[in-house]
């Protein structure tokens, strides 16, 4: 849990919902799916709009500005698979959701 910062209460953040969270300067988009929590990069990489200021449908959360659509559990665009946001693992500890700032390797839109 070297690289792991706390980033938000469990309770704070419903399931089927998804928010904006900074953590030492990071943008991150937190989701909860399913009980699960997810963090991808908060900046789309169309214009850069905030992801947790959209449309969270399932895995999927829709862009505020023009749509683009991004599997939060994975961190494939799948709009533009060649734009995919980077994907960062979580845990759960003492009441806290917890964000490890070295990101998983990139994703990929499913075939
Ligand atoms: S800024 Fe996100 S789709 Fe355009």
């Amino acid at each position: 849990m070297d690289n792991y910062h706390p980033i938000a209460a469990v309770d704070s953040l419903a399931d089927g919902a998804c928010r904006s969270v900074e953590v030492r300067g990071q943008r991150l988009l937190l989701a909860r799916v399913g009980g699960e929590f997810h963090a991808v990069d908060d900046v789309c990489p169309h214009r850069g709009a905030p992801l947790g200021s959209g449309f969270l449908q399932g895995h999927e959360v829709f862009c505020p500005l023009h749509g683009w659509s991004f599997d939060v559990t994975s961190g494939a665009c799948l709009t533009r698979p060649d734009k995919p946001l980077r994907r960062y693992s979580t845990a759960v500890r003492d009441g806290q959701v917890w964000v490890a700032l070295t990101p998983d390797a990139p994703a990929t839109a499913p075939a």
